[in-house]
């Protein structure tokens, strides 16, 4: 069977995707720093294939590295090779992706996300591995007062996070152009929730940034929780976001890898939403009542970098794809709820 490369896989969306792509008989090569996650993932995914008698040890491989470090990434192309199953194509999550840190330390991101991403392509090339399906994000478009965003709506991040994910999507279409790569740009929304058997979840090292994680711990330790500005334009003054669940997510890169592999070489650009706008308040109460906890929370001024609402137009997915996210607000609030509850400090 087709072997993929996971940059990034022991991380929250990688881990989630790995149990998508398993499921279809994929073998899996991951590679991660563990900068900010834990091999433990891995772990947690073969329990989760066991619980249905399924071992797929063999089809889960992991190495531990830097994409900055490029004979590293030079090796895992040659050992593919060894083995008669060369790498067919990338899903490359590996990135560091917190907005308050790219602000102070925009050095650090160019240089992990950009140049690691800059190594990973070159040495694509070089093994005649031209396939890659990469993980945008909607912090690309930037301030809006569009309701719904298109793929060709302006672009125009306002920190550097967001100034590395579309310098890389640059990097993308420009080595489109010679006609023979298969490129899938999935700008994500809000990614929220947890695999159903609460075996794994989001377990950031570094402190989340994210309402959701933020959500749940204040819900778990019952301290107040910051909601940055009730003085936006929206229904209740506070931000609108798109929120998607992480196995919905997980779908959808399977779906585009699968895309990519079935067609002709081509440039892809995809907004992976609902298309529905829910606000910070929305989704504390959603929480509060399908998990039947309180979750304590303050106002506070707004956070600079953050923008008033983005929310997906995502009708190209669901039109290129055949395709579209259907799990729930209720089920991410859930099911995220259970993987904190069954792993209160996290996988450790
Ligand atoms: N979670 C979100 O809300 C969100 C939204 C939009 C886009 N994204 C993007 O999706 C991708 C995955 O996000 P996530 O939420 O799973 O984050 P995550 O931090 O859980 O996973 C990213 C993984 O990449 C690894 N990594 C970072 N730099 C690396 C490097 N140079 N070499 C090797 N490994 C490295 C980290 O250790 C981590 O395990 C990231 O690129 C992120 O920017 C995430």
């Amino acid at each position: 069977m087709n072997r993929i490369l996971i940059t990034g896989g022991t991380g929250f969306i990688g881990s989630h995707t790995c149990i998508a792509l398993l499921s279809k008989g994929y073998d899996l090569f991951v590679i991660d720093s563990l900068k900010n996650s834990s091999k433990k993932s891995l772990e947690k995914i073969k329990e989760i294939f066991k619980k249905d008698n399924k071992d797929i040890s063999s089809k889960l491989r992991f190495f531990e590295g830097d994409l900055k470090n490029k004979e590293f990434i030079e090796n895992i192309f040659k050992k593919a090779q060894e083995d008669d199953n060369p790498i067919k194509g990338v899903i490359h999550f590996a990135g560091l992706k917190a907005v308050a840190e790219s602000v102070s330390k925009p050095l650090l991101y160019w240089n992990n996300n950009v140049i690691g991403s800059y190594n990973l392509i070159k040495s694509m090339e070089k093994n005649d591995c031209q396939t890659i399906v990469f993980s945008s994000s909607a912090t690309v478009y930037g301030n809006t007062s569009e309701d719904l965003l298109k793929e060709d709506s302006p672009l125009s991040p306002t920190n550097p996070y967001g100034t590395t994910k579309l310098s890389v999507e640059n990097l993308l279409k420009d080595i489109s152009q010679n006609g023979n790569w298969r490129i899938a740009i999935l700008r994500y929304f809000n990614p929220i929730g947890a695999h159903k058997s609460g075996l794994i979840g989001e377990n950031p090292l570094q402190k989340p940034n994210n309402i959701f994680p933020i959500i749940i711990n204040s819900a778990f330790n019952k301290e107040k929780l910051k909601v940055f500005g009730n003085d936006w334009p929206t229904k209740d003054g506070t931000c609108i976001r798109d929120y998607i669940h992480v196995m919905d997510l997980a779908e959808g890169h399977l779906k585009s890898l699968n895309y990519l592999i079935e067609n002709d070489p081509q440039l892809l650009t995809l907004n992976i939403g609902k298309g529905r706008g829910i606000s910070v308040i929305e989704l504390i109460k959603t929480f509060e009542n399908v998990n039947n906890i309180s979750v304590p929370f303050e106002f506070d001024e707004r956070r600079e970098g953050d923008v008033c609402q983005l929310v997906a137009d995502n009708s190209k997915l669901k039109s290129i794809l055949n395709w579209s996210p259907t799990k729930s607000l209720e089920e991410m609030c859930i099911d995220g709820w259970k993987w904190k509850n069954l792993n209160p400090k996290g996988y450790s």
